[in-house]
């Protein structure tokens, strides 16, 4: 059928036929909100580079997860801000550090919410590097082993999610052995499998998990962005060694990749809207340049369309509130 029977412009006519043939759908049960926890009691400060996020003390966390509950958003993302750092991330698998207390208290408050706990040590580290370094490169192996502790640490808090963003090879089967050896083996994996080296994480952390490397970058681990075949043998890897949901990250210039994996695998994927891209939209908005809502609900859009199953992002709330 070829014009003037075909005429493609009948279907867009009115907004409820819009509405009626729109394949991709922006859902509320697709969003996980990312939250700052820091020490403390009574803390909620603005993160200038990321409008509408905080560093939260637990109490302050807790109420901001009350009303996420309340619009419908189903899980967090915990990323901890530590009142110690060593070259060897102890407090990443302490149990008297922010994250744990802030699983056990959302557990208790929330039973519903999944508590998804963001597992890598450079928000620990002093020289703001992922793992244990030696002569400035970080060793892979004797990470792993503080990822264990820390993932396991994490999961008898009461989190019902581990999300290892720490880049390491085998990272997925350390954490799956070390859960299961422990009687853990409802909890939950999340990989952040095709995580790239990107500009695109400098807010998050400058700011929000006040994490800057001392020195070099994380090249060394994280994926070169020029590449999308190794990001299906990191998807493979993660999946054959036990991860439950995929994460391609950062998300809106690596939709090809959200593609692929999604058609390759057919597994659930989560994309993060990292905070590069928040921020930048924001500033954009800011200036009048663009318009924020319109924009934030496309973008995110798009992630549905290339087929993300979940969406982690800074709008989370916000988005929720326009969904209500
Ligand atoms: C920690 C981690 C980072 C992000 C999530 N977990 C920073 C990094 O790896 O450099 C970035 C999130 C964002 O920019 O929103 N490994
Ligand atoms: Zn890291």
């Amino acid at each position: 059928m070829s014009f003037p029977a075909c005429r493609m412009r009948r279907l867009r006519q009115s907004g409820t036929i819009r509405r009626m043939v729109r394949q991709a759908k922006l859902s509320v049960d697709d969003l996980i909100a990312p939250l700052f926890v820091v020490h403390g009691s009574g803390v909620k400060e603005e993160i200038a580079s990321l409008p509408g996020n905080y560093h939260l003390s637990v109490d302050r966390m807790l109420e901001e997860c009350r009303e996420l509950h309340e619009l419908g958003v189903p899980a967090v993302l915990l990323f901890g801000l530590p009142q110690h750092k060593d070259e060897v991330a102890s407090e990443a698998y302490s149990e008297r550090a922010v994250v744990p207390a802030a699983i056990r208290a959302l557990k208790e408050e929330l039973p519903e919410m999944v508590v998804i706990a963001d597992t890598c040590l450079c928000a620990y580290t002093s020289h703001g590097h992922c793992g244990v370094l030696h002569g400035g490169y970080v060793d892979n192996d004797e990470t792993l082993a503080l990822i264990g502790k820390t993932a396991l640490n994490y999961a008898r808090a009461g989190a019902d999610m581990i999300a290892p963003s720490v880049m390491m090879d085998g990272m997925i089967g350390t954490i799956r052995s070390t859960l299961d050896g422990a009687g853990l083996e409802r909890v939950m994996v999340m990989s952040y499998a095709a995580k790239y080296a990107s500009g695109l994480y400098d807010p998050f952390f400058k700011e929000g998990s006040e994490s800057v490397v001392a020195f070099g970058d994380k090249r060394s681990h994280q994926m070169d962005p020029g590449n999308s075949d190794e990001a299906m043998r990191e998807v493979a890897l993660d999946l054959e060694e036990g991860a439950d949901i995929v994460m391609v990250k950062p998300g809106l210039p690596y939709l090809d990749i959200v593609y692929r994996v999604k058609s390759e695998f057919r597994v659930p994927v989560a994309v993060y809207n990292v905070s590069g891209e928040y921020a930048m939209l924001h500033a954009a908005a800011r200036q009048g340049i663009l318009n924020l809502q319109r924009i934030t609900d496309e973008l995110l859009l798009a992630f549905k369309r290339a087929g993300a199953d979940l969406i982690i992002t800074y709008s989370a709330k916000d988005v929720a509130r326009r969904l209500a």
